[in-house]
This record gives C-alpha cells, structure tokens and sequence, in this order.
C-alpha cells in the first residue's frame, strides 16, 4: 500500500488548477496539465501501452536490453532520482539490476500525484527505501536537498526532448554534483531532405490518432470541452539549435465554436477560432545530443541504440567545468 511510503508533496492539486486557469487565459496549456488527475494518468497508459504510439514501448525495450550492462557502471551505493517518473516501469527494471550488487534509495518523481503512486507501487516489493515527490522538474533546486551524491538522475521516456535543451542541461548541470550520473532516453530524428515530406505525414498520422488526440484535449474535456467543439493540431518545425538545425514537434488546440469551460470555481470562456498552444518535442540526431553533452560538461560514459538506430539511451557523467 502506498501509504507505508513517504510521499511529499510540493505542489498541491489547488496549485495546480490555478495555474491551469492562468494558463488558459493565456491560451496556453503546458504538457504537464496531461497526466493529471485519474483520468489523465490512465490516458497515458492506455496510450503508452497501445500500438498506435510505439515510442514508449520501444524505449523500454532498449532499456531492458541493456540495463545489466548500464548497472555494471555504477557505483555500488547509489541514490536513484526519477523526473517524470510515470508509471516508474523502467525504473524497476533498473532498481531490480542495481539491487544484485547496489545499496540503492529511489525517488520517484513526477507532477502527476496519481504516477508517483504508481511508480511506488510498482517497486514496493523490491525492498528499497524510498521516497515519493509530487513535483515539477523545475523544483530540481528544492528538491536536491533529499538525496546525496552519488546520484544518478534518469529522464526516461522521451522525457528530455519536451524541455528546452539549455534550460534542461544547464539545471541538471547546477543541480548535480560532479561525479554524479545523468541517465536518458530519446528518439531521434534524422530525415534526408528528400524524406522530410514523408516523416511530416508519419508524424500527422501517429499524433492524430484517436488515443492521442484524447490524451492531449483530456484536461479540457475533463472540465466540459466537448470533442466536436475543438481541433487537435500538430506541426513538425525545424528550428535552430546551438549543434545544427534540428526538428519539434508543436501542439495547438483549435476552438472550432464558442463554449467554455470549468476550472473550480471559475468559468474560461472560449472563442471561435482561439488558439491554445501547448508543449513541444525535440527531434535531435545522435550528434547533437552528443554536442549538447561535451558543451554542458557531461561525459557520455555509455550509449545504446535500438536495432534499428532511432531510438538512444545514454548514461552520462557530469565532470568538472573547463574553461
Ligand atoms: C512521457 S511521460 C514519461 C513517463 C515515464 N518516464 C516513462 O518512461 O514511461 C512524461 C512524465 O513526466 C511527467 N511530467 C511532465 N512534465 C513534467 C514536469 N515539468 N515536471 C515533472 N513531471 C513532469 C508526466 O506527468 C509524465 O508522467
């Protein structure tokens, strides 16, 4: 049961319903606003489950396949922090591998008080300790004080590619000690010009299916949007990055009639043809997340690509600044 857990929570349901309100008045809605809640915690299971978005599973898979040889990297004591944790199913995984020769604490993370749960279910019978956090990846300063080096901080999932790459770098750089362990996963993206046109449809056609356009206007069907009022749309835009160009993903949903929705106690009314932009996703190559590294001062002391090349998982060592 949960509840023989510590769970701390440093950002509240309240909290959260507040920001949505000013998000939405804004007409913005950040990608963390998805997984909140039962309903959305089950729509992205259901979708990372589901055939129709392969990515995660595909992810897992290359984790597993190569998390004995990741374990044999690591120190043999060894706290594992988990941002934007989920449903914590790869951290079994590797929590069960350390466990074979690590003396391990675990720390589950995520905004979603229902994932973090969840993770702590998942590894209740391994016998580690462990500590739950209801929190933002941007509380990574407030949040540090509960471990101690040697860390090893994952983001898995494709997790990296939805924050902005210095911003992500430059705080997992300030918020680990050197020495510490940076462990991530993404899927990568390298089209020729000529397949550019292509991946566009790919993209359209994985996005727009109807688990996924659930998932994404969830929290505003959750509050009296009805499906039939709203457009879920998506563009594959290549914008510039400090190693290349390189590609994003960006999420609109368009009010099609005028309504409004709930958010507590308060009414957001929406307008015919309102725009509500929300998160984005990185599409890197393998080099550029490798540029990114060596510029923020990690060591990439392990990586592992799937089968067929597009999907990475790499374990990274924060070293001492050069000049
Ligand atoms: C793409 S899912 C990945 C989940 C899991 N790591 C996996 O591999 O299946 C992203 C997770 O990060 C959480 N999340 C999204 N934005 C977040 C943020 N800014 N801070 C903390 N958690 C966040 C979501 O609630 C969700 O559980």
């Amino acid at each position: 049961m949960v509840s023989a857990f510590r769970k701390i929570e440093l950002v509240t349901g309240e909290e959260l319903d507040a920001r949505l309100l000013s998000f939405l008045t804004q007409r913005q809605m950040p990608d963390y606003f998805l997984y909140l809640g039962s309903t959305g915690a089950k729509r992205w299971l259901d979708l990372a489950r589901s055939n129709e978005f392969p990515i995660a599973t595909r992810l897992t898979e290359l984790l597993r396949t190569n998390v004995h040889s990741l374990a044999h990297s690591l120190p043999r004591a060894i706290d594992v922090v988990s941002i934007g944790v989920g449903d914590g199913q790869k951290e079994v995984l590797l929590l069960k591998a350390l466990k074979e020769r690590s003396k391990v604490r675990y720390f589950p993370v995520d905004i979603s008080s229902h994932m973090v749960n969840e993770a702590l279910e998942k590894a209740a019978d391994l016998g580690v300790k462990m500590t739950g956090f209801v929190a933002l990846f941007e509380d990574l300063p407030r949040l540090q004080q509960y471990w101690r080096p040697p860390v090893l901080l994952c983001m898995l999932g494709n997790n990296i590619c939805n924050y902005a790459p210095e911003e992500l770098l430059s705080t997992v750089f300030r918020e680990l000690e050197v020495g510490d362990y940076f462990l991530f996963d993404c899927h990568l993206f390298a089209p020729q010009p000529e397949e550019e046109e292509q991946w566009r449809e790919v993209f359209e056609r994985a996005y727009h299916s109807d688990l996924n356009i659930r998932f994404n206007i969830g929290p505003l069907m959750d509050r009296g949007l009805r499906m039939e009022d709203c457009s879920f749309k998506l563009d594959l835009v290549k914008v510039d990055s400090l190693f290349g160009q390189t590609y994003r993903t960006e999420k609109f949903i368009e009010i099609l009639r005028e309504t409004s929705i709930t958010i507590g106690q308060s009414e957001v009314r929406l307008a015919a043809g309102d725009i509500i932009r929300m998160g984005f996703t990185y599409k890197y190559n393998a080099s550029q997340i490798e540029g990114y590294l060596q510029h923020y001062n990690f060591n990439m002391k392990k990586r592992f690509f799937s089968e067929d090349g597009g999907n990475l998982l790499v374990l990274a060592q924060k070293v001492l600044m050069t000049d």
